[in-house]
């Protein structure tokens, strides 16, 4: 039966390159999921884009001398060539200033409003005193009132982990530019969470399948609902769709809120470039599809509680009723896969300390599939994890190249040099019945794991599949069979079968590698569809690039294929090139291994 599937990675901040942090978080574990799901036989779509509004792309604007728009222009266009590098394969990767997304948005900002869900309140808010911009509580510092500790931050303090607001501090002062910020009146409006927060709790209850940590982590979130400010004093973001409002200079829409919106309007988008404008409701209406967000554990609570809340309110099925949105009832997440962090040496992956290793340096020296093994296997699935050359050394030369590549190259060469094709098997014997069962047993296994976001797992078992056909061939020597070619053909042939089911099973985690096994062992056309940039426009706007990809024309499917017999094999060539051992110690020259 077919599933329908809406898969949600993360949208990255436009403030600045990827580094691998950021995509062994989300978008990796997303696309190894719709890869899986797509071969599976499901009807996949998988949207994200960037996320190009609020304060970070502002402080990063500024620290450029370049205007927001400037900024998210220039990040959004390299975010793009990160990620289709690694071929991630989103049906859409847009982004949040287009005119598709804004009015996304303030449909559903206008529903909650109507349904009684965002509610004006006055506050007392910190702001630049030269731009008139809100100075975001995390970009404000100073003394902490209760432990001394003077690096702490306008919303908590690191030291004694103690929750603040920007205005207990003493001494406060911008992070930025040192600037002391002015408290003043402001209104804003409010997302009344308490309004929403039985029907968050029951669906909560509900959720018992999602990772400890989330279920944790949202579940204490909705204990202690507040109702949470849902604009800021900004001149860049989604204009507040009222009046009064909407063309106020300095008030904008909060950036978490528009950003998780984000999946609609991508879904929106998507259905319309696609030809049918209607598409999207089949992911996002009637409870026909499952939708399954990848994130960085930072990002839970939005997901979890913020998230559904809007789309709680936007449907009018809070405490104070209402009625759906222009939109119809949209469905809740069903299942929110959040990873940890990836930290090099103890620290977490951070821009700002310069400690990184970007996307892009990584596939110019490695190609993408070496990061994407190297991410399922050792990624920060559970916990953190320390990424290091060493271990990436060791993973690329003694599992991809030693135990794969190898697998690979020996068998096609053997069969190429002895055959020049794929032979027949004669009459099989135990051992390689043996073999054939556990390789086709792998697709239940690894599928069940791979359906359930377990990553880690599934690559391992794929993994195993792998030493097993290896051990086959060492003992079954097809090298010494010259006096017994049928024997020696039937090995050949049972060992190319095992190349390709561990193919097919890799090939969500490996998709290019597993493309070129494909053509080695003689297939034609597409088997692992990539993802393209195009460029697109809207109306009169400026034109942008998205990521977008037909991946109906992918022949992988998640079964097992007899290999066709008689095939012409050519010479292979090495599918994965070993490191430099030395690597290990040194790290290469864009991202060195620092002593100490
Ligand atoms: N830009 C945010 C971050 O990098 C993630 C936003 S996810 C979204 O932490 F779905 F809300 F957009
Ligand atoms: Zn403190």
């Amino acid at each position: 039966m077919t599933s329908r599937i809406l898969t949600c990675a993360a949208w990255p901040y436009a403030n600045g390159p990827r580094h691998i942090g950021h995509v062994s978080g989300f978008a990796v574990p997303a696309d190894v999921f719709s890869r899986y799901q797509r071969m599976a036989g499901n009807d996949v779509l998988m949207v994200s884009g960037t996320d190009e509004h609020g304060t970070a792309i502002q402080v990063k604007a500024d620290s450029e001398g370049l205007t927001a728009r400037q900024t998210a222009d220039k990040y959004h266009q390299i975010i793009v060539e990160d990620l289709q590098g690694l071929g991630l394969s989103y049906d859409l990767y847009t982004r949040t200033t287009t005119l598709n997304h804004r009015a996304v948005v303030q449909a559903l900002f206008s529903a909650l409003h109507r349904n009684g869900y965002v509610v004006a309140k006055t506050q007392m808010g910190a702001i630049s005193p030269s731009t008139g911009r809100t100075l975001a509580d995390r970009y404000i510092e100073g003394t902490c009132p209760l432990c001394g500790y003077d690096g702490a931050r306008g919303d908590q303090c690191d030291n004694c982990g103690r929750q603040l607001d920007p205005s207990d501090l003493i001494n406060p002062h911008s992070r930025i530019d040192d600037e002391v910020p002015v408290f003043v009146e402001t209104e804003h409006f409010f997302l009344d969470l308490p309004a929403l927060a039985e029907q968050l709790q029951a669906w909560l209850a509900t959720r018992t399948d999602w990772r400890p940590n989330v279920i944790r982590f949202s579940e204490q979130f909705a204990k202690e609902l507040q109702p949470r400010a849902i604009t800021r004093d900004l001149d860049w973001g989604v204009p507040v769709p009222l009046e009064g409002w909407s063309d106020a200079a300095m008030k904008r829409i909060y950036v978490w809120f528009d950003a998780v919106i984000g999946y609609l309007s991508a879904s929106i988008e998507w259905a319309r470039r696609s030809g049918n404008p209607d598409a999207w409701r089949d992911y996002w209406t009637g409870g026909g599809a499952g939708s399954y967000y990848f994130m960085g554990k930072d990002n839970i609570t939005f997901h979890t509680v913020i998230w559904p809340g809007i789309l709680l309110g936007a449907n009018g099925q809070g405490s104070r009723g209402g009625s759906p949105s222009a939109f119809g009832e949209l469905d809740l997440p069903t299942e929110i896969v959040s990873s940890e962090f990836l930290t090099m040496s103890g620290s977490k992956f951070s821009s700002s300390r310069n400690k990184v290793i970007y996307v892009r340096d990584f596939l110019a020296e490695f190609g993408p599939d070496a990061l994407r093994y190297y991410i399922a296997v050792a990624g920060p699935e559970n916990q953190d994890t320390d990424f290091t050359w060493d271990e990436f050394v060791r993973r690329t030369n003694y599992e991809l190249a030693n135990e794969w590549g190898n697998l690979v190259n020996r068998s096609i060469s053997m069969a190429h040099k002895n055959v020049g094709a794929i032979p027949a098997a004669a009459e099989l014997f135990d051992i390689d019945r043996a073999l054939l069962d556990s390789c086709r047993a792998a697709y239940g296994t690894i599928g069940e794991l791979l359906g359930r976001a377990r990553f880690k797992q599934a690559i391992s078992e794929a993994m195993r599949i792998v030493s097993l056909a290896n051990k086959y061939i060492s003992d079954c020597e097809p090298w010494k069979l010259k006096a017994d070619p049928e024997r020696r053909d039937t090995v050949l042939h049972v060992a190319l079968q095992a190349v390709q089911d561990c193919n097919t099973l890799l090939t969500p985690f490996l998709p290019h590698s597993a493309q070129k096994v494909f053509d080695a062992l003689g297939g034609e056309g597409v088997w692992a569809a990539q993802p393209q940039i195009v460029t697109v426009d809207e109306d009169d706007a400026p034109s942008y690039p998205v990521l977008t990809g037909d991946y109906t024309v992918e022949q992988a499917r998640w079964e097992s294929r007899p290999v066709a017999v008689g095939t012409p094999l050519a010479k292979p060539s090495p599918i994965f090139a070993k490191l430099d051992e030395k690597l290990g110690a040194t790290g290469p020259s864009w991202a060195p291994v620092l002593a100490g």
